[in-house]
């Protein structure tokens, strides 16, 4: 682990807010969007996370979410250190922690995560564009698949947040990041807006920031620790609960 920079938490943590990125699952064998070449395994993205994708050709938009999902599905996906130590965070933390992921995966609920939201959609989720209803969903689903509210055909889509569209929860997470004391981005690039500006709202209302990732991001937080996930961060939660222990 190389700390880039480091500053300590000279202010009682009373609230935390947790911001996790794919870096935080590539340990447990989920790629990350950007990792090469800004293809997302082999697709461009506005073939497959934009609603004029889908609405070009939502055969193909279906079958790129029923891999993703199959992947996910597979039994050596686990949850790793990183996930975990979150959930300890949650459960030892005597204050508020409030964990937001851009992840689309369920790693962090099978590491033991209750307060989280998933502000960009979930795999393992469709959802009727006539209702708005959404279920649950481990099978694959397709353009002619009949939606269990409406009965109709052509309804479903993957409860997937994609470019262009409103991220899930932005009131709840604004209000927490508003009244934190420690704001942690870890395995997110700060490539996609409103993710990226979350540091911001944080910082000017006080909060300690700190990123930990494989390497330095652009955003300009307090404290950087680089590293891999598996490692930094059971780390930092491990000084995060001793620092609230001691007088
Ligand atoms: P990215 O793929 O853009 O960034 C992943 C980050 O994780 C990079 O900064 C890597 O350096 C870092 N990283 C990789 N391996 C790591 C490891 N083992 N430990 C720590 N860090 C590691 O992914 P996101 O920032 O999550 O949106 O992407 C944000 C959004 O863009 C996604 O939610 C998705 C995508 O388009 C939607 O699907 C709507």
């Amino acid at each position: 682990m190389q700390a880039v920079e480091s500053s300590p938490m000279n202010r009682p943590v009373k609230s935390i807010v947790v911001l996790t990125g794919a870096g935080i699952s590539a340990e447990s064998g989920i790629a990350t969007f950007r990792a090469s070449d800004g293809l997302w395994e082999n697709h461009r993205i506005e073939d497959v996370a934009t609603p004029e994708g889908f609405a070009r050709n939502p055969q193909l938009v279906h079958h790129f979410y029923n891999q993703r999902r199959q992947q996910l599905l597979q039994d050596h996906i686990r949850p790793n250190a990183a996930h975990m130590a979150l959930a300890r965070l949650e459960h030892e933390f005597p204050g508020e922690v409030l964990l937001v992921t851009q992840n689309v995966d369920n790693l962090h609920e099978r590491a033991g995560s209750r307060k989280m939201l998933h502000m960009h959609g979930e795999l393992l989720k469709m959802r009727c564009q006539e209702s708005n209803l959404v279920f649950d969903l481990r099978e694959d689903i397709g353009f002619d698949s009949v939606c269990r509210c409406c009965q109709t055909i052509g309804n479903l889509r993957p409860h997937i947040v994609w470019f262009g569209e409103m991220p899930f929860h932005m009131p709840q997470i604004t209000r927490a990041l508003e009244s934190c004391d420690l704001f942690m981005s870890i395995g997110t690039s700060g490539n996609v807006y409103p993710a990226s500006g979350f540091y911001q709202i944080a910082r000017s209302r006080h909060a300690h920031t700190v990123e930990l990732n494989l390497e330095q991001t652009a955003s300009s937080f307090e404290e950087h620790i680089c590293g891999p996930a598996s490692e930094i961060v059971p780390e930092f939660v491990e000084r995060v609960l001793c620092s609230v222990q001691s007088p």
